[in-house]
């Protein structure tokens, strides 16, 4: 017997997949809220669709194999190449800004922790064709609206944000040349967690007084003032300015930390966070302007941002944000003798075919065991049709919560029964 999935790879039993169902629901919600329409691409790429832009961390992380035809391939661990490829290959005749959205499933090979698993699915929001800072703010403004739609406030998650042009720009004053850059972003990156940080700099010949100066630089207590010194003239300044314009200020975070792993950014990048920092990150994303052009496709400024559902529903799960799973049905439809089953089974599809939920036992059982099964499948209402009540052209209505009964006429009872059950799903928000 096969006893276990593979790991980092889960099975969504209903409890589960009510959980996901919600993430997915409400993700589509906001992003219509802001006129987005909906994608997909495969989830089998060509391997150097990743290895040529994404940048080393993914790429140890792919899931890659030749198929049957030689050819290099990877099950796609991120959708930006995907998306940049897809816009780059139409983009001539399409109104701009692009606004897609995706919730692909995605594939790496991590190594498994809370919140990090070898399958995750991601909403991707993505616009294209807008290189002005209001495009930065209103991405970032949706990843906030995202947080906001499942209950979420500016104390349950922090936005930080940062911008590459201005770190650049800020280590090239640190003497550092460009070259450089990218292996002290990498450091950057993990500076809040590796000590080994200084070591890698180090290690690639930056002075100690260099070193010091990174470290002064990224240390929470010049932030203020580093945010001071971002002039509201830059693109970078005026995004920040027009999402305090949109009531998002207390969200934000300026932190010269976010760096990204992605090698593909180009300017406004950022994070979400759980403000206790207990967990990983929900949201990644930023700018990356030269990325459809790079595939050879139209050359046109782009941003987006990746938000997981392993981290987020961990969240919600901890805020009780959650949904609690509901009845899986309104009626359920009992036979008191064998002779009435044919009776049972016209009346269970009238009342489906009204748009009600309904069961019936599959095999023949005492009125009581059908009972309880209703019960257990959380039905309001019951229906027992039996011989004496069919005799008078009725059957009998059980009110499963509020414990009455009455006998309804038969042919009364598909918009009695509609009324009753819109009524109740009405008062219970996960009826
Ligand atoms: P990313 O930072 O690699 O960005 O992923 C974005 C989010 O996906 C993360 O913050 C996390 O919530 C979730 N995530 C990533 N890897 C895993 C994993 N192994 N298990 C569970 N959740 C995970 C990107 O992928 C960019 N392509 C996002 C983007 C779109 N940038 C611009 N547009």
């Amino acid at each position: 017997m096969i006893s276990k999935g593979l790991p980092g790879f889960r099975d969504f039993p209903p409890e589960d997949f009510a959980l996901r169902a919600h993430i997915f629901r409400v993700w589509r919600e906001v992003a219509a809220r802001y006129g987005f329409e909906e994608y997909d691409g495969p989830p089998l790429e060509p391997l150097d669709l990743y290895t040529a832009k994404s940048g080393d961390e993914i790429v140890g992380q792919l899931y890659n194999f030749v198929d049957k035809g030689d050819r290099q391939v990877a099950l796609r661990p991120e959708m930006t190449p995907t998306l940049a490829r897809m816009v780059g290959a139409r983009a001539n005749g399409m109104k701009k800004p692009i606004r897609w959205f995706s919730i692909p499933q995605l594939f790496r090979y991590e190594r498994q922790q809370r919140g990090r698993l070898r399958e995750h699915f991601q909403l991707n929001c993505d616009l294209i064709g807008e290189a002005g800072p209001l495009a930065d703010a209103e991405i970032i403004a949706l990843s906030i609206d995202m947080m906001r739609g499942f209950g979420l406030g500016p104390q349950d998650v922090r936005v930080r944000v940062s911008d590459r042009l201005f770190l650049s720009s800020a280590l090239r004053q640190l003497g550092i040349a460009d070259a450089m850059t990218p292996l002290v972003f990498q450091a950057i990156d993990r500076i809040e967690k590796n000590a080994a940080a200084a070591r890698e700099m180090l290690d690639a010949h930056l002075d100690t007084v260099t070193v010091a100066g990174v470290f002064r630089l990224t240390d929470p207590a010049h932030r203020a003032e580093l945010r001071r010194s971002i002039s509201a003239a830059t693109h970078f300044g005026a995004a920040l300015n027009a999402l305090d314009e949109m009531g998002f200020g207390e969200w934000i975070d300026f932190d010269p930390t976010i760096v990204r792993g992605l090698a593909y950014y180009t300017g406004t990048v950022f994070e979400l966070f759980d403000a206790k920092r207990t967990l990983r990150a929900i949201c990644g994303g930023g700018r990356y302007d030269t990325l459809l052009g790079s595939l050879g496709g139209a050359d046109l400024p782009a941003l987006g941002f990746g938000m997981g559902d392993v981290v987020l529903g961990e969240l919600l799960k901890d805020r009780g944000l959650h949904p609690s799973v509901g009845a899986s049905i309104d009626v359920f439809v009992a036979a008191v003798t064998p002779a009435d089953v044919e009776h049972v089974l016209k009346l269970s599809h009238e009342l489906r075919d009204a748009g009600l939920r309904v069961e019936f036992a599959l095999n023949t059982q005492a009125v009581g065991k059908q009972l309880n099964l209703a019960n257990a499948r959380g039905a309001r209402l019951a229906v027992v049709i039996g011989p004496d009540d069919r005799a008078r052209g009725e059957v009998q209505l059980k009110d499963l919560v509020y414990k009455t009964q009455e006998a309804i006429t038969d042919s009364s009872l598909a918009s009695h029964l509609s009324s009753l059950v819109n009524d109740s799903r009405l008062t219970t928000p996960n009826g």
